[in-house]
């Protein structure tokens, strides 16, 4: 999604070769015409897959999911990191996270009342790094019967291994904008190291 990328470019900095900072628009300020786009291309991405919620996991990644779900018009459920004094912990479905990023186990929980068996369930995130949220959200998914109509990712990092640890078991990633490398202080994109390869071969 060349907008998305743009903003990454333009807008983003390299904090390390591991991390991207893009407070600007994503991760603290919100650009909501930039999310509304966002939301639009998940919905025209998934616009085959009958899907009939919007899940995701607080907190980044409510305002892109949000933006999808409202273009898609079914409702959204974010995954809550921590109790809320209104959920009843007897009715809920959770699953350990592990962040290798912040080296901690988080436990992420969502109330039985807002997913059904026969729900197509569209995951969707700012970020994919390693693939431990989506993948611990596939499981609240798939413990309340309902199916996994395919994950939605704002920013890959490739270069980490979530896509393929999604893609081993076989659902749908949508990534609208892929990060290559880091390296250097410079945001590379996937298709232009594809790029790069083809020009110098
Ligand atoms: P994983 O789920 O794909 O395995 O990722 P990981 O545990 O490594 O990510 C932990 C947190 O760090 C997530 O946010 C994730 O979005 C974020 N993150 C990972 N890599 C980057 C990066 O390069 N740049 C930025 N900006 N964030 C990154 P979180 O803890 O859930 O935070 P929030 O959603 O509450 O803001």
């Amino acid at each position: 999604m060349e907008l998305l990328k743009e903003a990454i470019r333009k807008r983003g900095s390299v904090l390390s070769s591991g991390v991207l900072k893009v407070d600007q628009f994503l991760n603290h300020q919100v650009d909501t015409n930039l999310m509304s786009a966002i939301g639009e291309e998940f919905a025209r991405l998934f616009a085959d897959e009958q899907v009939t919620k919007v899940v995701t996991i607080e907190s980044s990644g409510i305002a892109p999911s949000f933006m999808c779900a409202h273009s898609l018009q079914v409702p959204l459920i974010f995954a809550r990191k921590k109790k809320s004094v209104t959920m009843d912990k007897e009715n809920v479905y959770s699953s350990r996270v592990y962040s290798f990023t912040k080296k901690e186990y988080s436990e992420v929980t969502v109330s039985k009342d807002w997913l059904c068996a026969g729900d197509r369930v569209l995951i969707i995130d700012d970020f994919l790094a390693n693939g431990q949220a989506a993948t611990g959200l596939t499981q609240i998914v798939e413990e309340a019967g309902a199916a996994v109509a395919g994950i939605g990712i704002v920013i890959e990092k490739s270069f980490q291994d979530g896509r393929a640890l999604l893609e081993g078991k076989g659902y749908r990633i949508e990534s609208l904008a892929r990060i290559s490398s880091l390296e250097g202080n410079k945001v590379q994109f996937v298709e232009e190291s594809a790029q790069f390869a083809y020009n110098k071969s």
